[in-house]
């Protein structure tokens, strides 16, 4: 472990409580200027650490340390290899390069800071401490035409662990986003970016990259849209007000989707999306509602009716139905 991540560590049995130079210095056995320089590169990292002269060091924002300390599950040995960092531009670019690289599937990039996220579309996807940011790799046994509904796989199981892990329901928006309902609107919690190489025949690798808005904060120009889910503990529910010390296990989270998310890998590998249609559209936030779709083609305008076996969100308009293969809900 870098004394960077030592120094970060440090604040682990501290929730919200601040350090002296000299206690941290001492329990690293390193100089203080040598834990200032630490902290400082903490910083331009984006890990929110605030320093008095007078009190010392203190983490702000509310500590989950359950990434640093993840253990694979059990019943993910030998698959699941997990990459930590403090902060990197993209997960996704440290994914496609272990790709390049011939590593095999199963690695997996987790950082506590993404630098330059990146999101659907070409977007920017904000990282901040908190949240919760990985890339997985895989090499399904597919040829590459039939690998994109595997992200709505994924959703699915991420909606699934989202809602048992916070008991509170977690809805899917086609065709890899979470989203919840507050305050009578959708707002995302989770978006799902996968990149692929493959020819027609077969896949060489597919990158999948999942970010969760948990613990962190929300850009103030993203709040009308987005979320986190630490947020949907607030009391009185339109208020600021979440305990500074509850977090949500960003560890258990990720355990969680993983464990989940690897069976049904295998079945869709084997009998693709036709035996999770059912189960994506029962958790489907806006089964039967009026809905307006941007695709590269236009506009599409209609009543959402359910998804097809190949993962294709179905649109009914004017008695005419219509199964639409890529775009973006507009909410
Ligand atoms: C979306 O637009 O909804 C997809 C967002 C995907 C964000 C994740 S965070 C981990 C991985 N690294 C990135 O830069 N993007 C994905």
């Amino acid at each position: 472990m870098s004394t960077r991540d030592k120094v970060l560590l440090a604040f682990h049995d501290r929730p919200g409580r601040s350090l002296s130079g000299t206690a941290l210095a001492r329990q690293l056995g390193l100089s203080r200027t040598a834990i200032w320089k630490q902290v400082q590169t903490l910083r331009r990292q984006g890990i929110p650490i605030q320093s008095d002269s007078k009190i010392g060091y203190r983490l702000s924002g509310p500590p989950d340390f359950s990434l640093t300390d993840f253990k694979s599950p059990r019943s993910l040995e030998g698959w699941l290899k997990v990459h930590y960092e403090v902060s990197t531009a993209t997960t996704q670019k440290l994914a496609k390069a272990g790709a390049q690289a011939g590593l095999p599937e199963g690695h997996l990039w987790v950082s506590e800071v993404q630098t330059s996220g990146r999101g659907r579309l070409a977007r920017l996807w904000e990282s901040p401490f908190g949240g919760l940011w990985f890339s997985l790799l895989l090499r399904p046994a597919l040829p590459a035409g039939k690998v994109p509904p595997l992200t709505l796989v994924a959703a699915l199981a991420l909606a699934e662990s989202a809602s048992e892990i916070t008991h509170q329901n977690i809805y899917l928006k086609w065709p890899n986003d979470l989203v919840v309902w507050r305050h009578d609107r959708w707002k995302k919690v989770a978006g799902i970016l996968t990149e692929m190489s493959g020819e027609t025949d077969r896949t060489d690798w597919v990158v999948m990259g999942i970010g969760v808005n948990v613990n962190n904060a929300i850009p103030a120009n993203l709040t009308e849209k987005a979320m986190a889910l630490r947020e949907l503990y607030r009391h009185p529910p339109r208020s600021s007000a979440v305990d500074d010390d509850f977090v949500i296990s960003r560890g258990k989270l990720l355990s969680l989707f993983l464990q989940k998310f690897r069976p049904l890998y295998t079945n869709f590998q084997r009998n693709g999306f036709e035996p999770f249609q059912k189960r994506y559209w029962a958790r489907y936030g806006q089964a039967n509602r009026s809905v307006r779709i941007q695709t590269t083609g236009g506009e599409i305008h209609g009543t959402a009716r359910g998804v097809d076996p190949v993962g294709m969100l179905i649109i009914e308009s004017r008695r005419k139905r219509v199964h639409v293969s890529e775009g973006e809900i507009v909410l």
